[in-house]
């Protein structure tokens, strides 16, 4: 008998980050260890814990028995904190604005089904973090990539987006900073976005701002602050700033400065109570995180600037690597200077996972046109490790050097 056919929409997608998991999970059965600098998780490497009074806010709400089934748009006392901490950013965010999700991920399957119709495009970064990819096709869609330019710290290459602009771009996505490059957009930049977008009526912007609160150029802004005419969907959570991505909690806040998002918002609101809720527990700790002390950033921060600091150094020294030292997130986009690697990034991956042990993200997996020749590396853990994966990483490359 034949197997039963698979949808095409799923047999279509592909996920970089986790699909280089599969080979390592075989070598650490067979007894080996692996450094794993390819998971954007915090709470994969030690020293970086979500913060304790979140927890014990989770912990208290599963106490008090708060297992029920939250209010489809979130619990109104999150939904009001993050609305607060969204006008503290700069702009009018009302309670009604702001909707919770399962995390910024099911926040744009929400977006992408409530806006695109086949033939609709979103142009996104490239390279970028694969959903936005992966997503729009299930609905018809396709996702076009705009350049961030290598050469210039992936700053964003705004005659690429004013040639690829046109009126079937429903969505025009940032992600700032970005993953997996690390580059923080100003508000300059974002202003230059904003009056792209403006002349295309059906324009709207999808700002993932995951990672403001890993912003070490102090430069980065927020875009539905910025925008007085495009209305912005941001999106946020508990992942990367607040330190837990397992909660799976993160949010949507809609900015509509021309009041023209009336009947999108009636479909988000369709689409989440058909879904159910965010988890309830959960829930209460993010409330905890947003309106608790946040003096324990500024020494996880720290952290993470001196692990920066040391990849940025170490690459520095290897000769095969080249990176621009990212102003935010926890990543850092490698160029593969040899043009062996470089002609086959996924290779190298690979290649370096099997003999050293080391497992990265391979660049086309970002992108396979912007992307490819490079590789992401995630600098969240210690200095001891890094310096270990920077040897091997070292020893590899000298050991295949082609030259
Ligand atoms: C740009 C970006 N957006 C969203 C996410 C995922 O967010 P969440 O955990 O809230 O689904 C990630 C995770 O790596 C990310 O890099």
């Amino acid at each position: 008998m034949t197997d039963i056919p698979v949808a095409e929409r799923a047999a279509n997608i592909e996920y970089a980050i986790r699909d280089v998991v599969v080979p390592a999970t075989a070598l650490e059965a067979a007894g080996h260890e692996i450094l794993k600098l390819n998971i954007g998780d915090p709470i994969a490497y030690p020293g970086l814990p979500t913060p304790s009074h979140m927890v014990t806010a989770f912990q208290e709400s599963l106490g008090r028995g708060e297992t029920g089934y939250s209010n489809s748009y979130g619990l109104p006392e999150l939904r009001e904190a993050i609305a607060a901490d969204e006008r503290r950013k700069g702009w009018a965010c009302s309670t009604d604005d702001v909707y919770v999700c399962h995390g910024v991920t099911e926040a744009l399957q929400i977006i992408f089904a409530a806006t695109l119709e086949a033939g609709d495009k979103v142009l996104a970064p490239g390279p970028h973090y694969p959903p936005y990819m992966a997503y729009p096709q299930m609905y018809g869609a396709t996702t076009v990539e705009y350049r961030l330019n290598a050469e210039e710290g992936w700053r964003i290459d705004f005659d690429d987006i004013e040639a690829k602009m046109d009126d079937d771009v429903r969505l025009l996505v940032l992600i700032n900073p970005n993953n997996p490059t690390g580059n923080v957009a100003g508000r300059d930049e974002i202003e230059r976005m904003v009056a792209i977008a403006e002349r295309h009526p059906n324009c709207m912007i999808i700002a993932d701002e995951i990672y403001d609160g890993l912003d070490f150029t102090g430069t980065q802004v927020s875009a539905a602050a910025v925008s007085n005419t495009v209305p912005v969907l941001t999106l946020n959570g508990v992942s990367k700033v607040f330190y837990a991505p397992g909660w799976r909690i993160g949010y949507l806040a809609i900015h509509d400065p021309t009041g023209r998002m009336g009947a999108v918002q009636d479909g988000i609101e369709r689409l989440l109570r058909c879904r159910l809720c965010a988890s309830t527990p959960a829930q209460m700790g993010h409330l905890a995180g947003i309106t608790g002390n946040r003096d324990w950033m500024e020494d996880y921060t720290t952290r993470l600037l001196a692990q920066r600091e040391v990849c940025v150094d170490r690459i520095a020294h290897i000769e095969g690597l080249e990176v621009q030292s990212p102003g935010g997130a926890f990543y850092m986009f490698v160029r593969l200077t040899d043009a062996h690697w470089a002609a086959d990034d996924k290779q190298f991956v690979l290649d370096l996972l099997h003999e050293e042990h080391v497992l990265l993200v391979h660049g086309s997996g970002f992108s396979p046109e912007m992307g490819a020749g490079h590789f992401r590396l995630v600098f969240l853990p210690g200095v001891d490790v890094l310096h270990e994966a920077f040897d091997r990483i070292d020893r590899f490359l000298q050991r295949h050097r082609t030259v």
